[in-house]
């Protein structure tokens, strides 16, 4: 089967790995580009691979005949290969069918240096993801089990970290945040994923997030034509080419060398307090003795900024925004707001700029300009900014002669740990990909009520719980963050708000 001069032979156990990624392939009557999915497999006869990956919607609506069409194409296949359901493999019961057609539905191989956990994603009848607690477990189990494997790869179907052009972020894992960091605190190195019919990859961390297009079915976003990945995994990098079957090709390559340890910082910059949710209000949900410590500790830390993602008061009503005042007052430093759904609610809308000033608030100090956006609806709980809101905001952002750009708004545009994914912007896709596409160095969010900060390609994204409320979901209690700017590095801190002690979330390179 594999011929051809180029042909490299390759033992498992070799440090050198080629994988063939497919997705979404929607075997079907009327969905399917049978030749679309024939070119992607014809990759196989031009090269060795060492796996074949489908991450799921094998077929288009679980439907018997459409299991045997599947299982005729890839039983050909005589490389280790790997399967997972996707939402549209379940539908009429179909996910009996995978397992008699295609074969177990989550599970580990080993190919020697290499481990590979896969696992249904998918919940029955719904186009809705979601890793169980078993299956969660079982994912956590095999990471510690083969932590020392030099590739250790995950597959399922739906999208962990939002994707571009993909419209609303609805299908994302309803444990996105949980699931995301477990893959960063385990250093897995790959993920491959599906679902979007949208090719797009991202390094976070050190981990290489890989979302295949759709390989063959006609249903293709933007217009786009049916695409697959290659990726050539070794132990100094990861490369995927994104091919799409019109002959182009999107090249990335990611080092697997990181440097890990500091020596020098250059110099200080700036430290910003990033607080949000405090949730002001005369009841007894809000924490005042919390909120008035992490104040005496914000005046008495060298803060240049304050930074408030929102959440100022329980409820937009006027009583609320007077006790608001008074408390955020006592804060020394200046401070910036940007506001949360329910700050603009009721009749915050127009108390908002009577008390705190604009809408979208900016602030430039050092060569750091800070940009805000309101993320937040008056008729609707959704957060979302939408395509012209976001094309104006980037223009002022690049017309900004500041060496350094950061944005800052309530919604989350990744998912956060333990947040049931409520928190995350609609657009949040398209955001990010506007984030890590025009290089803005740190963006400041505020929802979802836990702290968390990672690295996505040269963007830090930073989320602040509760500094004051009770509704928070952190074993560290309320907190606010010190974000210190160093002129080569940027170091982030959770602050308790009650007793000052401090946690660090990350440190990284700018
Ligand atoms: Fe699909
Ligand atoms: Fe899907």
């Amino acid at each position: 089967m594999f011929k051809g001069k180029k042909l490299k032979l390759l033992s498992p156990g070799s440090k050198f790995m080629k994988i063939l990624h497919i997705s979404d392939s929607h075997i079907s009557a009327s969905h399917f580009h049978k030749e679309a999915l024939k070119k992607s497999l014809s990759e196989l006869k031009k090269e060795r691979y060492d796996l074949f990956v489908h991450s799921g919607d094998i077929t288009q609506s679980g439907k018997l005949e459409e299991y045997k069409k599947a299982q005729k194409i890839f039983k050909k296949i005589n490389i280790p290969k790997i399967f997972v359901p996707g939402n549209h493999d379940k539908r009429s019961g179909g996910i009996s069918m995978f397992k008699n057609f295609i074969g177990k539905t989550n599970g580990v191989r080993d190919l020697g240096d290499s481990v590979i956990i896969y696992v249904d994603s998918g919940v029955a009848d719904t186009n809705d993801g979601r890793v169980g607690m078993t299956k969660f477990n079982m994912i956590k189990e095999n990471l510690k089990k083969y932590q020392q494997k030099e590739k250790k790869i995950l597959v399922l179907h739906h999208h962990i970290v939002p994707t571009p052009k993909a419209g609303r972020e609805r299908n994302v894992l309803s444990n996105a945040g949980d699931i995301l960091d477990l893959i960063l605190r385990y250093d897995v190195d790959l993920v491959l994923l599906g679902h979007k019919h949208y090719p797009n990859v991202y390094k976070i961390e050190n981990t290489v997030f890989a979302n295949a297009g759709t390989v063959s079915d006609k249903k293709t976003r933007h217009g786009d034509v049916n695409s697959y990945n290659t990726i050539v995994f070794d132990k100094e990098k990861v490369g995927v080419s994104i091919k799409r079957i019109n002959n182009t090709e999107i090249k990335k390559s990611y080092s697997r060398l990181s440097k890990r340890y500091y020596y020098d910082f250059g110099e200080k910059k700036c430290r910003i307090a990033h607080m949000s949710n405090s949730f002001i209000s005369t009841s007894n949900k809000f924490k005042y003795i919390n909120f008035i410590n992490a104040v005496k500790k914000i005046n008495k830390s060298n803060v240049d900024l304050v930074i408030h993602c929102g959440g100022i008061v329980e409820e937009g009503i006027q009583r609320n925004y007077e006790t608001a005042y008074k408390y955020l007052s006592q804060i020394e430093p200046k401070i910036i707001y940007t506001p949360a759904g329910r700050d603009i609610n009721y009749l915050g809308y127009h108390l908002f700029p009577e008390y705190f000033g604009e809408i979208d608030q900016s602030y430039e100090i050092k060569n750091i300009l800070f940009q805000g956006i309101s993320s937040s609806q008056y008729d609707s709980k959704i957060g979302i900014i939408g395509r012209t809101e976001r094309e104006n905001l980037f223009k002022k952002i690049n017309d900004n002669e500041n060496e350094m750009k950061c944005l800052f708004l309530h919604h989350n545009v990744m998912p956060i740990l333990h947040s049931r994914e409520k928190g995350l912007l609609e657009d949040s896709g398209d955001l990010l990909k506007n984030i890590v596409d025009n290089s803005i160095s740190l963006v400041l969010t505020g929802t979802s009520s836990h702290a968390y900060a990672l690295k996505i390609e040269g963007s830090i994204i930073v989320n602040a719980n509760s500094i004051s409320s009770v509704y928070q979901r952190s074993v560290h209690g309320n907190s606010f963050n010190f974000i210190d700017i160093y002129e080569k590095v940027i170091v982030v801190y959770e602050i308790n708000s009650l007793w000052g002690t401090r946690r660090i979330l990350g440190m990284w390179e700018r």
